[in-house]
C-alpha cells in the first residue's frame, strides 16, 4: 500500500517555527492540540451513521438553528480540548452564545474562533461538512512575534500580557489581524488547509496511520474560475444588482469562458475547498429573505474571516459586495453576519463592479 513519506503536519508546523527564531512555540503547541480534536471528529464523522451522532440534539443555538448531535460533540471536543491547552485565552463558537473561557490557571496568549461543524444540514445525507478556525493574539498581550502574519494595522500598542482570562474584546478583531486561519473537510478524505501568512498549505488524514501528510503544498487559487456557487433558491430575494451578475455567469460567451458551471453543495467549507482547488466564486449576499438576517447567513468571526485569510493568501479575494473587503471589517458583536463573495481575484472583482451598479 503506497504510504506517503512526505512531512507530516507536525514537522511542517515545527518548520515554520524554525523560520521565526523568536516564536515561542506557542502557536505550535495550539495547533497541535487542535490537530488531535479535529482527528478525533473526523473518526466520529466517519462513523455517523453508527456511532448515534446523527439527528438533531433537540437544542437551538443563539442562531435560532436546530443543534445537531454532530454539531454538539464536536463543539464539545474543541472547547474541552483547547480549554486547557494554555495556549487560547478565551474562545467563541458558533454554537456557544458568549464567549468560552478557558481552565483557569491555563491562559495562554491566542484566542480562537470556531465554526465546529460547518455544513450541519449535510450530516445526515453523507455529505462533506466541515471545521472553520481562526486565531488571533489577544490583544493585551505583549505582542511578542510568532511566526505567521502580524497585524498589518500601524500603531497599536500590545499591552503587557496579562494572566487573566480574554474578553470578547480580544475576539473582536479585524480578519487582517488574524496570527492563522483554516478549516479541516471531512469528506472523500478528511484534509486539514491552514494558512499563516505564509501561504496556503493541505494535509490530507492517512486514518490509517492518524497522521495528516503534506498532499497541497503552497496552495494558489485560479486566475479565473469555472465554477459559481450560489443558493439560486434565494434569487427572488436578492436585489437587482445580485441577480443581474448571477444572469450574466450564465450567458453564453464561450470566449469569455462563461457559461460558468454551477456547483452548490450547501456546505461553505466543501464549496470554499472545490473553489480553491478548481477556480470558483462562491456568494452568499444579503438577501431580504429573513428581515432578522439582513446580512445574509454568514458569520464574520469563524466563516468569512478564516476563510477570507486563507484565499488572500492563495491569491483569491473575498468581500461583503457592499464596498468591504471582509478582512478590513471591524467586528462588533461575536455572532455577527456578512455577505460573502469569495473566489478568484478576477470574478470577485467582476461581481463587486456588478453589486456596486458598475454594469
Ligand atoms: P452551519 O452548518 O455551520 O450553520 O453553516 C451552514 C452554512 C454554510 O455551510 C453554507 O454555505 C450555508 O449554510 C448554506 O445555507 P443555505 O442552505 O441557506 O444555502
Ligand atoms: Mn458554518
Ligand atoms: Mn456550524
Amino acid at each position: 500500500m503506497y504510504r506517503p513519506l512526505g512531512i507530516t503536519v507536525s514537522r511542517h508546523i515545527m518548520d515554520l517555527q524554525r523560520m521565526h527564531p523568536e516564536a515561542t512555540g506557542d502557536l505550535s503547541g495550539l495547533f497541535n492540540e487542535l490537530i488531535v480534536a479535529a482527528k478525533t471528529i473526523s473518526a466520529e464523522v466517519n462513523m455517523a451513521g453508527l456511532a448515534d451522532v446523527l439527528g438533531m440534539s433537540g437544542k437551538t443555538n443563539i442562531q435560532g438553528e436546530e443543534v445537531q448531535k454532530l454539531d454538539e460533540f464536536s463543539n464539545n471536543t474543541i472547547k474541552k480540548r483547547m480549554a486547557r491547552c494554555g495556549y487560547v485565552c478565551v474562545m467563541t463558537s458558533e454554537e456557544e452564545d458568549d464567549i468560552i473561557p478557558v481552565s483557569e490557571g491555563y491562559e495562554g496568549k491566542y484566542t480562537l474562533a470556531f465554526d465546529p461543524l460547518d455544513g450541519s444540514s449535510n450530516i445526515d445525507v453523507n455529505v462533506s461538512i466541515g471545521t472553520i478556525f481562526s486565531i488571533h493574539r489577544r490583544k493585551s498581550d505583549d505582542g511578542e512575534p510568532s511566526f505567521g502574519r502580524r497585524s498589518t494595522d500601524s500603531g497599536d500598542e500590545w499591552q503587557s500580557a496579562g494572566d487573566e482570562g480574554g474578553s470578547a474584546e480580544d475576539l473582536l478583531q479585524k480578519g487582517n489581524r488574524q496570527v492563522a486561519a483554516g478549516y479541516i473537510i471531512y469528506g472523500s478524505s478528511t484534509m486539514l488547509v491552514f494558512t499563516t501568512g505564509e501561504g496556503v498549505h493541505g494535509f490530507t488524514l492517512d486514518p490509517s496511520v492518524g497522521e495528516f501528510y503534506l498532499s497541497h503544498p503552497d496552495i494558489k487559487i485560479p486566475g479565473k474560475s469555472k465554477y459559481f456557487s450560489v443558493n439560486e433558491g434565494n434569487y427572488t430575494y436578492w436585489d437587482e444588482n445580485m441577480r443581474c451578475y448571477i444572469d450574466y455567469l450564465k450567458e453564453q460567451d464561450l470566449e469569455g469562458g462563461r457559461p460558468y458551471s454551477s456547483r452548490y453543495i450547501g456546505s461553505l467549507v466543501a464549496d470554499f475547498h472545490r473553489n480553491l482547488i478548481s477556480g470558483g466564486i462562491f456568494l452568499y449576499p444579503k438577501d431580504n429573505k429573513n428581515p432578522a438576517k439582513p446580512s445574509g447567513k454568514l458569520r464574520l468571526l469563524y466563516e468569512a474571516a478564516p476563510l477570507a485569510f486563507v484565499v488572500e493568501q492563495a491569491g483569491g479575494r473575498a468581500i461583503t459586495g457592499d464596498g468591504r473587503d471582509i478582512l478590513e471589517i471591524e467586528p462588533q458583536e461575536l455572532h455577527q453576519r456578512v455577505p460573502l463573495i469569495i473566489g478568484c481575484r478576477y470574478d470577485v472583482d467582476e461581481a463587486e463592479d456588478f453589486l456596486s451598479g458598475k454594469r
